[in-house]
């Protein structure tokens, strides 16, 4: 099995109020491995054993979420198709093994507490200008690729350019370093890191293979795919590397004032250098493609609710200064005091979560709802099946209705009764640090984009797909026909 984390076991077993659950604020985890398990309250990670709609009680593949089918045929066959644990695998691949994301117990703690002050909100809220500048950057690129297109056919690819603007944005506010890709598709980091998540047969061959066959013998098997794999982290580590000794020289020159996450993390003392880029090559991993999946995401099912793309555009219209306005600042308020924007941001993640599934191995013989683990057995969770759970969002759990979050005290919840309803990021101390700033960033994207063009898919009969990989996205990608408007 792949790198996994360790569940640690429960001693004192279920909660007298909710035999069904663990203790509020132990180690032991709940939500359901049963059919129809309804996830609840305390503990410290929601778990849900089941796969495409099982706690629904639904099977097979053809369910539709917001509007995508999902081709799994539930169960272990979802697995292959989506890649259990293709995040943690891949970014395990690319941190060689000492990042924050794959290290565990106290060494974990350590990594964890080092990194929390770059990643705290007080900290993340003095990047929103760099997002947004970038954002804006994005959205110029995007109308200059309209105008000059040869074709004259106003459809873009949308992943392509979200994930070209998640990778300028990571290395802008979290390396101090602008890789340039949206405005050259042709840098070199950008090139490798396409190369890594492009879909593949061989890469799915590789993904079933892993399933029953050791990760040390998968990643020497002589294929082509490995060789892609092993060059691509050569070079991101090269990257890595560079960046760190540059910004430790300039740091030991007393140029101190950089607000990236780098800078944080040096300053901090807390790591080697060797450190350093195992923490830069799982940033890269693992806040860069799952942000550009999100947008991605956003586009396709505002596209098929023309209605709320509308709604959406005037609230941005009303409320943030002209997109295109060279001169304009945005600061964390201004974008979080548009009420419609952030239900739309939250709904897509609830209904399209680009980390559709993790995976977790019991180090001790532990209990889950009463459900006796031995250890060494591997617990899915999915946070796909939690958030679009009848039982916990009701029979339109799969619909897209950014209306959920809005009204009086529903703006954080969407309505429902228990925080961890919603597990995109997961909860407690392995959840996702980077969840403020990749909100953040989703934030500005979306706005700019959102404010600038009107937008509907290319391709209106096509039945999509999701693609598994590292993240979930579109299968073939999403061709969207753009439209420019006003601001
Ligand atoms: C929409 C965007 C994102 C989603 C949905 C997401 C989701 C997740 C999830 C589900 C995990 C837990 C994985 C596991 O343990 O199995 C995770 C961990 C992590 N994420 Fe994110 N993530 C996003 C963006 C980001 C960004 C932008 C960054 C960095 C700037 C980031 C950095 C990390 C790190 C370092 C971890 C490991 C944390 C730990 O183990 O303590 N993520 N993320």
């Amino acid at each position: 099995m792949h790198s996994t984390y360790h569940l640690p076991s429960h001693p004192s077993g279920p909660c007298d109020e909710n035999p069904a659950a663990p203790v509020q604020g132990s180690e032991d985890i709940h939500g359901g491995l049963e059919e129809g398990g309804t996830g609840g309250r305390g503990g410290d990670l929601v778990l849900h054993a089941a796969v495409c709609g099982v706690g629904d009680g639904e099977r097979g593949g053809g369910v539709e979420y917001g509007g995508v089918v999902c081709g799994c045929g539930g169960g272990a066959v979802l697995l292959g198709g989506v890649g259990v644990s293709s995040f943690v695998e891949s970014a395990a691949a690319f941190a060689t093994g000492a990042g924050i994301l794959v290290a565990e117990g106290d060494e974990h703690k350590r990594q964890r507490r080092a990194l929390l002050p770059a990643f705290a909100f007080r900290h993340i809220k003095d990047l929103y200008p760099v997002f947004w500048e970038k954002s804006v950057e994005m959205t110029d690129a995007i109308s200059h690729a309209l105008k000059t297109d040869p074709t004259g056919s106003s459809v873009i690819e949308i992943r392509e350019w979200a994930s070209r603007a998640t990778l300028d944005i990571i290395g802008t506010a979290g390396m101090g370093q602008d890789f340039n890709s949206i405005a050259d598709p042709s840098n070199e980091l950008n090139v490798t890191y396409r190369t890594i998540f492009k879909p593949s047969t061989a890469a799915k061959v590789m993904q079933v293979a892993s399933l029953f066959l050791p990760e040390w013998l998968i990643r020497h098997l002589p294929v082509k795919r490995n060789e892609e794999f092993k060059e691509a982290i050569r070079t991101i580590k090269r990257v890595s590397g560079e960046l760190v000794r540059s910004k430790r020289a300039k740091l030991e020159k007393g140029h101190r004032t950089d607000t990236d996450i780098l800078s944080v993390a040096i300053e901090s003392g807390g790591f080697t250098d060797d450190e350093l880029v195992n923490q830069l090559m799982t940033f890269l991993a693992a806040g860069h493609e799952t942000t550009a999946s999100s947008l991605t995401w956003a586009v396709y099912l505002l596209s098929k609710h023309p209605a709320e793309q509308t709604r959406l555009r005037e609230e941005i219209h009303a409320l943030l200064p002209a997109i295109r306005d060279p001169a304009a600042k945005i600061s964390s308020t201004d974008i979080d005091h548009l009420p419609f924007l952030n239900a739309v941001l939250n709904e897509t993640s609830r209904v399209l979560p680009p980390v559709a599934l993790t995976v977790r191995e019991a180090e001790k013989d532990t209990t889950i709802q009463g459900h006796f683990i031995p250890a060494g057995t591997t617990v899915v969770i999915s946070p796909w099946a939690i958030n679009t759970s009848n039982a916990l969002w009701g029979p339109d759990s799969k619909e897209f209705k950014p209306d959920r979050w809005m009204g009086p005290g529903k703006a954080n919840t969407g309505g429902a009764e228990s925080n961890y309803a919603v597990t995109t990021f997961l909860h407690g101390p392995r959840s996702c640090i980077g969840k403020d700033f990749a909100k953040a960033e989703f934030a500005c994207l979306l706005a700019a984009l959102v404010g600038r063009f009107e937008m509907e898919l290319a391709e209106p009969e096509r039945v999509l797909e999701i693609q598994g990989g590292i993240t979930n996205g579109p299968k073939g990608g999403l061709r969207i026909r753009m439209r420019e408007v006003g601001s």
